[in-house]
């Protein structure tokens, strides 16, 4: 590749700017220049000067896919959970007994920083594989200082995507606080400036739930994050309601995340802030929950809907964006449309890039997806095939 002007041709555009459906471009080209989009438009408009050409074989071009919630660095695994739970045992039951986050904490600390490293890259390699380009991912399986800046640095890593870090210090409570969850959430705050100084977040998130942390203890934790400038995002309301949303907004959170308890009043002040709905089907699938987020009071409100797999252990062990892309129009009736713009508009804005990528518009980066199907409803509709051809991150062949 050279630095200079390349023309992706014969191509068929699912730019999705604007908001004409799909965005659509038939007989589609575009123009990068260096790592970014130069140009979008037909191929019998007047194409800008370039210096070299690749041509696309008619695939369906689309921005590269944004996994905007991911926990993807951790030890072990929770088949065994699983299995207690197709015995009769909840997510919470496990919990309270000290397995659930706790367990894979236990062995996310257990393993060396390099460890964590090669199986988080094989997590993120099988994201790459289906197009993601961009991924944010969270710390909240070290609980200590030391833990947590490990996966954060983790993290920061991973090769093949843009990462985005999350530090999720109020996930869980470690043993080592038992009986002072309120101690744990100072802790929490004072390691936050020193894993900021060291340039390992860039954004600070919580779980506001029953067996999470309470709304006063997010509100401490959020604060500690407004003094350092960082911007919030909430796990919230996703087995309960606990009005996390609301306290999020408050804040101008960037997202708020799972939301199947969402109340009416929760979803005006999601619209009222311009917080991004991160809905998240696997998680929703793998614990067989029964009550919807409620997709249709979002949609009306104006709500932007975001996707994401929420890979982690526990709830959802899924390395398949398509397959989400899928389920989002199976379980929460989404339309194809709206779930590929989840996973790409609304996904940067979640992550506070919208104006950086998630579109096929000039100016934008030079992150895409050609994919060997005739249109884009198809990457919600097969799902367990990956059609991917060829992804393009910052303007380059990824290989
Ligand atoms: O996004 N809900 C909290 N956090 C994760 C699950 C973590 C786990 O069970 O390990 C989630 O669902
Ligand atoms: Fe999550």
């Amino acid at each position: 590749m050279t630095s200079g002007r390349t023309l992706w041709r014969n191509a068929r555009l699912a730019t999705l700017d604007g908001t004409a459906p799909w965005g659509w471009i038939e007989d589609g080209a575009l123009l990068t220049e260096g790592d970014r989009i130069a140009w979008v438009g037909a191929l019998s408009d007047d194409i800008p000067r370039y210096d070299d050409v690749q041509d696309l074989g008619g695939a369906v071009l689309t921005p590269g896919l944004i996994d905007c919630h991911t926990h993807l660095v951790y030890g072990g695994n929770r088949a065994r959970e699983f299995e207690m739970r197709l015995n009769g045992a909840s997510y919470e039951d496990i919990a309270r007994a000290g397995g659930g986050i706790r367990s894979t904490v236990a062995a996310t600390r257990e393993a060396s920083e390099d460890q964590l490293l090669a199986l988080a890259q094989r997590r993120l390699d099988a994201l790459l594989a289906e197009g993601v380009t961009t991924v944010e991912v969270k710390s909240g399986y070290g609980l200590s200082l030391e833990a947590e800046a490990r996966s954060l640095r983790v993290a920061r890593r991973l090769q093949g995507a843009d990462v985005r870090t999350s530090y999720l210090g109020a996930h869980a409570l470690p043993p080592e606080f038992a009986g002072r969850q309120d101690d744990y959430v100072d802790a929490v705050c004072e390691w936050m400036p020193a894993l900021h100084a060291q340039g390992l977040v860039d954004a600070v998130d919580a779980f506001c739930e029953g067996i999470g942390f309470t709304p006063a203890q997010t509100r401490q934790v959020f604060e500690a994050a407004r003094r350092l400038g960082l911007p919030v995002k909430l796990h919230a309301e996703q087995l309960s309601d606990q009005g996390g949303t609301e306290l999020a907004c408050e804040f101008g959170a960037l997202s708020c995340d799972h939301l199947e308890w969402l109340s009416p009043a929760g979803v005006q002040a999601m619209a009222a802030s311009g917080t991004v709905a991160v809905l998240l089907p696997g998680a929703y699938y793998f614990l067989r929950e029964t009550k919807l987020p409620p997709v249709a009071a979002l949609r009306e409100a104006g709500v932007p809907m975001a996707l994401a797999t929420d890979h982690n252990p526990g709830t959802s062990p899924t390395l398949s964006p398509l397959l989400m892309l899928n389920m989002a129009c199976t379980l929460f009736r989404l339309t194809p449309e709206e779930a590929l713009r989840g996973m790409t508009v609304h996904a940067a804005r979640a992550l506070g890039l919208a104006e950086d990528r998630g579109r096929l518009a000039a100016g934008q980066r030079a992150d895409f997806c050609a994919w060997n199907i005739e249109h884009p409803n198809e990457l919600a509709y097969h799902f367990g095939r990956n059609p991917l051809r060829l992804a393009v991150r910052a303007g380059r062949i990824r290989t």
